[in-house]
C-alpha cells in the first residue's frame, strides 16, 4: 500500500491535526515557489490537444473585444436574478440554474419552458445591438444524477451508489444519457462530475462523492468526463455532447470534521494523492471546466488560492479550459464581498458564479478594477481566452441556436425507456448485501409480503438531495412521472407470480405477512445541510428501530432496504434484521431493486447482488474509518457485499451502546454579524414576515439594522413601536430539519448576547421550534419568557443571557428535528441590540435565566 497514504489516514486522527499545522506552517512559504508545484503536481497529457485554427479565431475574436465585453464573458448570472433584456445588454459570457431553480420559477417547466429560455438567451446574447458583440452565452446546470432539475428526467443513482457498482463502463454510458437529455432542453454545460474523495460520512455531500478511495474516483471521472462530452478526435463535444464540469477544486472531501466548505488540511503530498485523483482522470479525458471548491486549505479558500488555481492546475497540470467559481464562493475570500472581489481573478478564476444581484456591481467593479490596475489585462485576456477556446472547441458558434440543436425539443428522450433501462441497471448493481442471516434472500414472490417504511412508496426520499428541489425535499410521486417507488417495483412482481403484497408504513397488516420488507432511511438533504454531528442513524428518535422491533415481536422475519447518502452507524437496526441491504439514493427507478430482491416465479435468482461497499461501513458512531486505516477495524470493510448463498457474518448482537458527544461536536454558533450558513434570518411582526437579506429591513411595528459593536456590522438593533409580537426568527427556509442534538445532550444553553438600548419590554419570550416525524408527527415549540431578565438589564450594557437547552425539550422540541433553532418576540415600544447567538456551555459571566 502507498505509504503516503497510509501516513494520510493517521490524519484524519483529531490529536494529530495540531501537528500538521505546524508542518505545514514551516513549510508555507515554499508554496509561493511555482517549481514546487512540480514536485507533487504532474503534468497532465489531455486527450484533447490545443488546436492551432481554434487558438488563432481566439485571438482574433479577443483582440476585437472591449473591456466590457471581456468582463461580461467572466460573470455568471442566475436565471432567477437576470432577465432576457439584461444578456442582450450586458452579454454575459455564461449563465446557470442553480438547484431547485427553474425556467419562470416553476418546478413543473415542461421541456419547452427549458428550450425557450435556452433560445431566448442565446439570441440575445448573440445580438449585437446593444453590448456590440455576438458571442454565444451558454448555460451550466446541475445535472449531477440525469438532469434532475427537470421534471420526468431518467434519475440515475446518486455517485455513493454508482461507486458500489464500480463498472466505468457503465458510469460513462450514464454520463451520455444525462448529456442527451440536458441537450433536450437546449443547455450546453454541466457541473459534473463531482470527484470528492470522501474521507469523512459527516460530510453532507457524501453521496455526490464515488468512494473513499481514490481509484475508483479517478477511473470514474475519466469515464464520464468520455460520456459528457464524448471522445478527442471522434464525437468531442459534438451535437450530442455537453461540456463538462470536474468539481470542486480541490480538497471538499478532506475538510477537518466533515465540515461542509470547511478546512482541508491535508499535506500537498495528500492533497494530490487522495483529493487530487478525480482531476488526474477528469483532465486526461478532456473536462473544460473546473469548478472552485468553497472549501480552504489551510485556512485559506480556494477561490483565492492563486498557488492551487494557477500554478498547480493551470501551469503544472497544463489545464487549458476555464475554471469557473461556485454559488458566491469568491465572496468568501477574506476581503471579498460577492460584489467585489479582485482577489479571486488575481488568483486564476476565470468565471464568477454570482447569483443574486450582485452580479451587477461585480460587473462594475471588475471593470474598474482592471482599470485602476488592481486586475492586470493579461488576467483578464487569459480568463476569457479560456472561455472562448471551450466556446470555440464546443462548436458553439457554428452550431444552431439551441431551439434547433439535434436533440432539442425531443422531449420524448427525457425519461425515455432505453434510459431507464441503464438507470435500472444502475440501481441492480448499486446494492450493497450486508447482511443476509440464514440466506432469507432472495425472496419468493409466490408469498404474502408486507411492505413497509416511509421510504417503501416514496420517490422523493429514495432520490435523495438535488432531485427537482436543490435539497430534494417537498417533492411528491407525482413529481416523478414515468418513475418507480421500490414498492411499486415489488408489488407488480409479486402480484405477476400470484403472491400478494400489503403497503403499509407503520408495519400493520391485516393478514400476516411470510415476510416483511421495511425501506426506511435519511430524509434527503444537499450540502451542509446534510453535515451530521456524528453518524448515528435516527439518533434520538429510533422510530425505524421500533418498527423492526414490533414486527420482529411478532415472529415476522425482517428485510431492511437502508435508505441514505453515506453510511451510518445501524447496528440496532442490523440487529433487529435478518437481511439488510444499503440501497444508497437510487433515483427515479426504485422498481429495479425488486429484480434483485426477489427471484422470478420458478424460484431462480433473476440479478444476484455485486454493489460492494465504496466507502468502509462504521462499527460506532463516532468511528471515522476509512479502507488504508489499518488500526481502526470498521464493521463492515471496503469492498464488503455478500453475494446469494454466501454466508452472512454479522451476529445479532451487535454493540448498541452509542457514542458519547464530544464538546466540540455540540458547539453551535447561530448569529456572529452574520447568520450562520444553515439559516436565514426573518423578520416578524404579527402575521407579518418577510427575510432579512440586507443591512435594514422593517415591518410595520418593527425595524432591523445592523450596527458595529467590535468590528463592522457584527451585531444588529431590533426596535419596535407599539408591537404586539414582533422580533426575528431563525429558521431553514423550506421547512428542512436540522440534527442539534448534540448540543441539547451535551447540557447546553442558548446564549443570547444582548443589549438592551431604550424603552420598557412589555413582554418578550424566545421561541424554539421543531417539526418532528415519526410517532409524534407534527409540529413542536417551547418557550421561555425573558422579559424581567431583559427589564432588570442595565441600559446599554452588553449581556449573555443564557437559557437551559432543556427548558424547551421539556416542553416537547425535538433537537433531532429543528427548523426554528432561535425566535425572539417582543411587546412594548423598545429598542434592544444582539450581537451573538449560539448554544454552548455556560461562562461564569453569562446570565443564566429559569425556564419560566
Ligand atoms: C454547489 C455546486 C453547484 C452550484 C450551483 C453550489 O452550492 O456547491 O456543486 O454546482 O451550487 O448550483
Ligand atoms: C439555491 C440553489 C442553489 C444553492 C447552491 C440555494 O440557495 O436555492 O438554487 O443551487 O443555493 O448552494
Amino acid at each position: 500500500m502507498n505509504v503516503l497514504l497510509k501516513s494520510c489516514v493517521a490524519l484524519s486522527c483529531i490529536s494529530l491535526l495540531g501537528a500538521c499545522q505546524q508542518a505545514y506552517k514551516t513549510e508555507q512559504q515554499q508554496y509561493v515557489d511555482k517549481g514546487k508545484a512540480a514536485e507533487v503536481w504532474p503534468e497532465i497529457v489531455s486527450d484533447v490537444k490545443q488546436d492551432p485554427i481554434i487558438e488563432k479565431k481566439v485571438e482574433a475574436l479577443l483582440s476585437k473585444m472591449t473591456l466590457e465585453q471581456k468582463v461580461a464573458q467572466m460573470i455568471q448570472p442566475e436565471i432567477r436574478d437576470i432577465s432576457v433584456e439584461d444578456m442582450r445588454r450586458y452579454g454575459f459570457g455564461s449563465y446557470l440554474n442553480g438547484g431547485g431553480s427553474f425556467p419562470n420559477n416553476e418546478k413543473h417547466s415542461t421541456p419547452q419552458d427549458w428550450i425557450v429560455l435556452a433560445e431566448k438567451m442565446y439570441q440575445a446574447s448573440i445580438d449585437d445591438s446593444i453590448d456590440g458583440i455576438a458571442i454565444p452565452t451558454m448555460w451550466g446546470t446541475d445535472a449531477v444524477h440525469g438532469h434532475n432539475n427537470v421534471i420526468g428526467a431518467t434519475l440515475f443513482p446518486h455517485n455513493i451508489g454508482l461507486g458500489a457498482a464500480n463498472n466505468p463502463a457503465m458510469i460513462e454510458k450514464i454520463a451520455q444519457i444525462t448529456a442527451t437529455e440536458v441537450m433536450v432542453t437546449g443547455i450546453d454545460w454541466v457541473f459534473a462530475p463531482t470527484v470528492a474523495t470522501v474521507r469523512d460520512d459527516r460530510w453532507g455531500r457524501t453521496y455526490e462523492g464515488y468512494s473513499e478511495d481514490p481509484d475508483i474516483v479517478k477511473k470514474y471521472a475519466y469515464a464520464i468526463v468520455k460520456g459528457l462530452q464524448g471522445h478527442a478526435g471522434k464525437d468531442f463535444l459534438g451535437d450530442d455532447r455537453v461540456i463538462s464540469t470536474v468539481k470542486h477544486f480541490i480538497g471538499d472531501g478532506g475538510t477537518v470534521g466533515g465540515d461542509d466548505q470547511g478546512d482541508n488540511i491535508a499535506t500537498e503530498q495528500e492533497l494530490f494523492d487522495i483529493h487530487g485523483q478525480g482531476y488526474v482522470g477528469g483532465l486526461t479525458a478532456g473536462a473544460q471546466s473546473v469548478m472552485a471548491s468553497f472549501n480552504s486549505w489551510h485556512g485559506k479558500k480556494l477561490h483565492g488560492h492563486k498557488y492551487l488555481l494557477t500554478n498547480v492546475l493551470k501551469e503544472q497540470m497544463g489545464f487549458d479550459g476555464f475554471v469557473v467559481g461556485d454559488w458566491n464562493g469568491h465572496g468568501q475570500i477574506e476581503g471579498c464581498t460577492n460584489d467585489n472581489c479582485p482577489q479571486a481573478v488575481n488568483a486564476g478564476l476565470d468565471i464568477y458564479m454570482v447569483p443574486t444581484d450582485a452580479w451587477k456591481p461585480l460587473l462594475e467593479n471588475t471593470i474598474k478594477q482592471v482599470k485602476e490596475g488592481v486586475i492586470a489585462h493579461s488576467r483578464v485576456d487569459d480568463a476569457v481566452r479560456r472561455i472562448l477556446r471551450v466556446k470555440f472547441r464546443a462548436g458553439l458558434f457554428d452550431k444552431p441556436s439551441p431551439k434547433n440543436r439535434l436533440f432539442s425539443g425531443k422531449t420524448a428522450l427525457i425519461g425515455q425507456q432505453s434510459h431507464r433501462l441503464v438507470a435500472q441497471q444502475a440501481v441492480r448493481e448499486s446494492l450493497v448485501l450486508l447482511k443476509n442471516k440464514g440466506n432469507i434472500l432472495p425472496l419468493k414472490p409466490s408469498q404474502h409480503i408486507l411492505v413497509a417504511g416511509d421510504g417503501a412508496d416514496n420517490i422523493g426520499k429514495q432520490s435523495g438531495g438535488w432531485t427537482i428541489t436543490w435539497q430534494g425535499t417537498n417533492n411528491t410521486n407525482e413529481d416523478f412521472p414515468g418513475g418507480s417507488s421500490i414498492y411499486q417495483g415489488i408489488k407488480s412482481q409479486v402480484t405477476k407470480a400470484g403472491g400478494s403484497v400489503e403497503l403499509n408504513v407503520q408495519g400493520e397488516f391485516s393478514q400476516k405477512p411470510d415476510v416483511a420488507v421495511v425501506v426506511f432511511g435519511e430524509e434527503p438533504y444537499a450540502e451542509g445541510h446534510g453535515d451530521r454531528s456524528n453518524l448515528d442513524y435516527q439518533r434520538g428518535i429510533k422510530s425505524d428501530l421500533a418498527l423492526l422491533k414490533k414486527l420482529k415481536a411478532q415472529n415476522i422475519p425482517v428485510v431492511s432496504l437502508f435508505i441514505s447518502g453515506r453510511p451510518m452507524w445501524v447496528n440496532a437496526e442490523l440487529n433487529a434484521s435478518d437481511a439488510f441491504v444499503a440501497v444508497w439514493l437510487p433515483g427515479s427507478e426504485g422498481k429495479a431493486v425488486a429484480d434483485v430482491l426477489l427471484t422470478d416465479d420458478k424460484g431462480q435468482v433473476q440479478y444476484d447482488f455485486k454493489g460492494k461497499l465504496s466507502f468502509s461501513w462504521p462499527k460506532s458512531a463516532d468511528q471515522l474509518v476509512n479502507r488504508f486505516d489499518e488500526d481502526n477495524e470498521p464493521l463492515l470493510p471496503y469492498g464488503f457485499g455478500l453475494r446469494y448463498g454466501e454466508e452472512s457474518l454479522l451476529s445479532d448482537n451487535l454493540n448498541e451502546q452509542s457514542a458519547k458527544v464530544s464538546a466540540d461536536q455540540s458547539y453551535v454558533n447561530l448569529f456572529n454579524g452574520q447568520v450562520s450558513k444553515l439559516w436565514q434570518l426573518n423578520l416578524i411582526d404579527g402575521d407579518d414576515q418577510k427575510v432579512i437579506n440586507s443591512s435594514t429591513a422593517s415591518l410595520t411595528h418593527v425595524t432591523y439594522r445592523t450596527i458595529d459593536r467590535n468590528v463592522q456590522e457584527d451585531a444588529f438593533t431590533l426596535t419596535s413601536s407599539d408591537a404586539t409580537s414582533a422580533g426575528l426568527s431563525m429558521t431553514t427556509g423550506n421547512g428542512f430539519r436540522e440534527d442539534l442534538t448534540a448540543a441539547h445532550e451535551a447540557g447546553n444553553y442558548l446564549v443570547i448576547s444582548m443589549r438592551r438600548n431604550s424603552g420598557e419590554i412589555k413582554s418578550a419570550k424566545v421561541q424554539l421550534s421543531c417539526e418532528s416525524i415519526g410517532d409524534e408527527r407534527g409540529s413542536c415549540s417551547g418557550n421561555v419568557k425573558i422579559d424581567k431578565t431583559l427589564n432588570h438589564l442595565p441600559l446599554n450594557t452588553w449581556k449573555n443571557i443564557a437559557i437551559p437547552l432543556e427548558c424547551f425539550a421539556e416542553q416537547g422540541v425535538k433537537f433531532s428535528q429543528i427548523v426554528s433553532p432561535f425566535a425572539l418576540l417582543v411587546a412594548g415600544s423598545n429598542s434592544m441590540s444582539i450581537s451573538n447567538i449560539d448554544y454552548r456551555s455556560i461562562k461564569e459571566t453569562d446570565q443564566a435565566v429559569s425556564c419560566q
